[in-house]
């Protein structure tokens, strides 16, 4: 076997965003397109020699072959060893976990999350940090550098190596582990949450249903909730990942898992369900006739967690991204505990998991997650939803009332607008930018402005700063809407409309939420036009 220098140059686009490098997958197979950014890592990182790396990803179309490549570079480039999933597949959580287990250098993981699979879909990857989270800011600008300037990369001729079989083997000089996706993953669970409890849930006839949505987190689901727990067979569905997860939008929200909804919204719904996305990294949580929006969803939870063994001794702080809601900043001050707000992203997390000064964090985007990996984690929020409904006996509607009798209701939705043309998408935000010194004192649809800017964020921890992360209108009221651009697209301009209205009850907890939301609605479309901008008649996603 020898080791090829392959002269190449730099491609364009090469930019990781919000989370990695995504694009469509017609574009990752182009010639050197893979080989140049996982070069570009490898020089960011300051080399693969003797380092050990994690290497899987949620199975989508194109992950075997850019598996082999990974390997292929890693071993031509003196790394010491690969942990692999079987077949190349973990999620996102679970590499995580794996990354921190073994006290690796990092890892690789092939995914593009929510986004479909296919040819004619999309295709990321991203690198993680040896802390187990993904890379911050400073090191994906190196990576972006570095893929403009390359010139050629190294790998190794050899052939195929076999990722179905576990054990050890060797690449060249390198060494190849293939471990079971679930197993490690599975056993954490067991660490964080009462199983017997749940199990004995279960065996009592609690109904659940798990939506895989045909991705990464059907064998973990399997596992878990059908194996572990003792749920019956059947619990979780469309459990089989594959490579175009059945031509799924694998996005665990009201709009994609409509299937859920409609089951949950049913006559003879089950007591709880749940979805994950492409990656496992995201959650939706229902109960039976009962959306939880995902803001509320880390507030409950930060509320609730100390029911949880792993979490027993209670929780050192929160941290949520700007657009999400500020219900779990109620659940903080009542608690006395630190709160954090950092851009969206689960990069920023990393550093205030890493300093001890946060155990929760999430974001209103489907993400959940806790200091037990650096990624946000699907089926742990589900576990500990369970653990929370063991404890207390009650429905999910039951711990969400009376959550807002406690704390009162933090109103939500997010607005999306997807696949503008760029100029249009820019054309909104633009302008709004240029006029948010003038806004404060202000009003609009009979709302005094208190507020405008566009949020930046200093690390406490390292003291790096992030700009422009997003527009803010906050209203004499407290009421706010964010605007920001999507960093995960791979088409066209997304804009999501961020929407926040407080009722501190007990009168109107329970209101109709874009009804609830209206007056701020109107002041949003007032400010931006985005409708008369757009053409459009409103959001095509509504979460
Ligand atoms: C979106 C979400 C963000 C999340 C990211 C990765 O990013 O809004 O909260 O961290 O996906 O799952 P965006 O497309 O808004 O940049
Ligand atoms: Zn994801």
């Amino acid at each position: 076997m020898s080791i090829l220098t392959v002269e190449t140059m730099p491609i364009e686009g090469q930019k990781p965003g919000t989370s990695g490098l995504r694009k469509k997958t017609r574009v990752f197979v182009g010639t050197h397109f893979v080989e140049n950014f996982v070069q570009a890592i490898l020089d960011a990182i300051g080399g693969a020699a003797g380092k050990t790396f994690v290497l899987g990803g949620d199975g989508r179309y194109f992950s075997p072959q850019v598996a082999q490549v990974i390997l292929r570079m890693c071993a031509a480039q003196g790394a010491k060893k690969v942990i692999v999933g079987q077949d190349a597949l973990l999620s996102t959580p679970a590499a995580s976990h794996l990354i921190r287990l073994n006290k690796t250098d990092g890892g690789f993981i092939m995914s593009a999350s929510h986004n479909p699979g296919g040819l004619d879909e999309d295709f990321g990857l991203k690198f993680n940090m040896p802390n187990g989270g993904p890379a911050p800011e400073g090191v994906t600008d190196a990576i972006f550098a570095a893929t403009k300037t390359i010139s050629s990369y190294r790998i190794l001729e050899a052939q195929d190596i076999d990722l179905d079989t576990l054990g050890e083997t060797r690449l060249g000089e390198m060494a190849v582990q293939v471990v079971d996706p679930v197993a490690d993953y599975a056993d954490l669970m067991e660490t964080l949450f009462d199983f017997p409890k749940l199990r004995a849930l279960f065996a009592g006839g609690f109904r659940m249903r798990f939506d895989a949505m045909c991705a990464i987190t059907g064998p973990y689901g399997t596992e878990i909730l059908e194996r572990r727990l003792g749920a019956p067979e059947g619990t979780v569905v469309n459990g089989t990942p594959l490579p175009d997860f059945g031509g799924m939008h694998p996005d665990p929200n009201p709009t994609w898992a409509h299937d859920l909804m409609d089951v949950m919204f049913g006559d003879d719904a089950p007591d709880f369900g749940a979805a994950s996305d492409g990656d496992g990294d995201r959650n939706m949580v229902v109960g039976k006739n009962t959306y939880v929006s995902p803001s509320d969803s880390l507030a409950v939870l930060a509320a609730n967690a100390h029911l949880a063994p792993g979490y027993r001794g209670g929780i050192a702080g929160v941290a949520r991204s700007m657009p999400t809601s500020a219900a779990v900043d109620l659940v903080a001050d009542a608690m006395g505990i630190g709160k954090f707000e950092t851009p969206t992203g689960w990069k920023f997390f990393g550093n205030l998991l890493d300093a001890g000064k946060v155990t929760l964090c999430g974001e209103e985007s489907f993400g959940t997650g806790s200091d037990h990996v650096r990624e946000k984690d699907g089926l742990w929020a589900v576990l500990l939803w369970l653990n929370v409904l063991a404890e207390r006996g009650e429905t999910v509607a039951e711990v969400l009332e009376s959550h807002w009798k406690a704390f009162g209701r933090n109103y939500y939705s997010r607005h999306d607008y997807e696949g503008l043309p760029v100029d249009v998408a820019d054309g909104i935000v633009d302008p709004l930018r240029a006029r948010l010194g003038e806004l404060p004192g202000t009003t609009v649809e009979g709302m005094e402005i208190a507020a405008a800017d566009d949020f930046a964020y200093t690390d406490p921890v390292d003291g790096s700063v992030s700009q422009m992360q997003g527009l803010r209108i906050v209203f004499a009221d407290g009421s706010r809407f964010v605007i920001r651009l999507s960093g995960t697209g791979t088409e066209g301009a997304t804009l999501r409309l961020y929407l926040e209205r407080y009722v501190a009850g007990p009168e109107d907890l329970g209101l109709d939420v874009q009804a609830a939301l209206a007056p701020v609605i109107a002041a949003a479309e007032t400010l931006a036009g985005i409708k008369a901008a757009s053409g459009r008649d409103g959001p095509n996603v509504v979460t």
